[in-house]
């Protein structure tokens, strides 16, 4: 097949280059001439384990290639993919459709035969719709299908999510394209995804609510963990007996800093936004919300209590800034919050992350990047394991610094309170 993936952000660059792998020609459109650029000589604009390698074997063999030319990639393709950004608008809480809109008005100047046009960015219910009306202006509507289906792939596990998905979501009412998809996903259909074609609406609900279900539970088990840290129990046995129920499950239910990353943060927002739209109340998300931005006051008053309060010229270390493992994005993460609330008490901060310098914490008073954990850690008063990168998992503490021990605060509950402590450090974690 033929197909056409408009945007080279993560999502159409990691769906793109995953359709080539499989035997499909694609083409990545960009208008940002150095991004396409930058990936014809190799270079990868994102940090995602394992892409450099599909992008240099599928551009060599000629499956994979990039252009900032729309137009003609849409009429050299049977399937275009929009896959632009869809961020919180500027000073609200809705989804700023601009770009997807601005693609849809392109898209419908080169509609030369039957085309399948998807939207995989997250968009809001009705989207499709507003898409189809664009389209229908200037095509006849036996010329083209707009299709949803949205995309499941976690930062930092993105390849193999796209290869191993546990659903693929086809939001069609369209027999013919629906078979088309059908066939275009059968290499990961016959490895056990389950397919599910529905509604085109229901394809774009099922998006945000899946984030913001997933959403709710990491901020169920996080306040789980702050009645555990009252009451003397380990969240970990609660996550670990509530998880054994089929109906619950295990996963997503890891206590720790506020979620953060591009999307739940993102997509909670605007499924709220979405309802309000439609005169429905949808006030477990909204709680999710309050509870979420709340969290990092939390930590961060635990903070200064393991510091007794005297915060001012202490050293504090973070071990990862980034808002999870495998990942150099920042966007709300809760560092974030944290990092620049204790420079202003006075803290002297640095930080070590296995993507390096973070130009976040540039204008931020005391605020230190280092190139190596061993140098991070050296002089702290407390050393804070912000981010769950396997860097961090085995650290010999006792070897790191010569004397002076530090407490450490672990955020990930990676380390068990009995190791640290026999090696002489104070070791403070989440929900125990
Ligand atoms: C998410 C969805 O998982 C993915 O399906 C969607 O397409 C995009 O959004 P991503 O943002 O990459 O993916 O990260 P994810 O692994 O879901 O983690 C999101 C946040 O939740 C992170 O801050 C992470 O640290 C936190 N988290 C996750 C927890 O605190 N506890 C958990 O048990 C799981």
């Amino acid at each position: 097949m033929k197909l056409c993936m408009i945007g080279t952000g993560y999502v159409g660059l990691v769906s793109g280059v995953c359709f080539a792998d499989l035997g499909n020609e694609v083409t990545c459109v960009d208008k940002d001439i150095n991004k396409i650029n930058l990936l014809k000589r190799g270079k990868i604009p994102i940090y995602e384990p394992g892409l450099s390698e599909l992008v240099t074997k599928n551009y060599k063999n000629k499956r994979l290639n990039f252009s900032t030319d729309l137009k003609k990639s849409v009429k050299e393709s049977d399937i275009i993919f929009i896959c632009v950004g869809t961020p919180t608008k500027k000073g609200g809480s809705s989804a700023d459709l601009s770009q997807i809109f601005n693609v849809a008005k392109e898209i419908s100047l080169s509609i030369n035969k039957f085309k399948i046009i998807i939207t995989k960015s997250t968009v809001p219910v009705t989207t499709g719709d507003e898409i189809e009306k664009i389209l229908s202006k200037r095509n006849n509507r036996k010329k083209f299908s707009v299709v949803s289906n949205p995309e499941f792939l976690r930062e930092g596990e993105a390849i193999r999510d796209f290869i191993y998905p546990d659903r693929v979501v086809i939001g069609s009412n369209n027999k013919k394209a629906g078979k088309i998809l059908k066939n275009l996903y059968s290499p990961l259909i016959s490895k056990g995804a389950s397919y599910l074609q529905t509604s085109r609406r229901a394809a774009e609900l099922i998006k945000y609510a899946s984030n913001a279900f997933l959403a709710t539970k990491i901020t169920f088990i996080n306040e789980i963990a702050n009645l555990c840290e009252k009451t003397g129990i380990s969240v970990e046995d609660i996550s670990i007996g509530m998880g054994l129920d089929k109906r619950i499950g295990s996963r997503f239910l890891r206590a720790g800093p506020a979620y953060g990353g591009s999307c739940f943060p993102k997509d909670t927002k605007a499924i709220i936004s979405t309802a309000d739209k439609f005169k429905t109340n949808l006030s477990v998300i909204k709680s999710v919300i309050k509870s979420n931005e709340n969290r990092s006051k939390i930590l961060l008053d635990r903070i200064y209590q393991i510091l007794n309060r005297k915060v001012k010229n202490k050293k504090i270390t973070f071990l990862g800034v980034t808002f999870k493992a495998n990942t150099d994005d920042m966007r709300d993460s809760s560092s974030l919050k944290m990092i620049p609330s204790l420079s202003k008490k006075g803290a002297i901060i640095t930080y070590y992350d296995p993507t390096g310098h973070k130009k976040e914490f540039v204008k931020l008073k005391n605020v230190t990047n280092k190139t190596s954990i061993r140098e991070a850690v050296q002089g702290a008063d407390l050393v804070i394991i912000h981010t769950e990168w396997n860097d961090f998992k085995s650290l010999n503490f006792k070897n790191l610094v010569k004397g002076k021990k530090f407490t450490i605060y672990d955020m990930r509950n990676i380390y068990s309170s009995k190791k640290i402590s026999d090696q002489g450090f104070k070791y403070y974690s989440v929900g125990k």
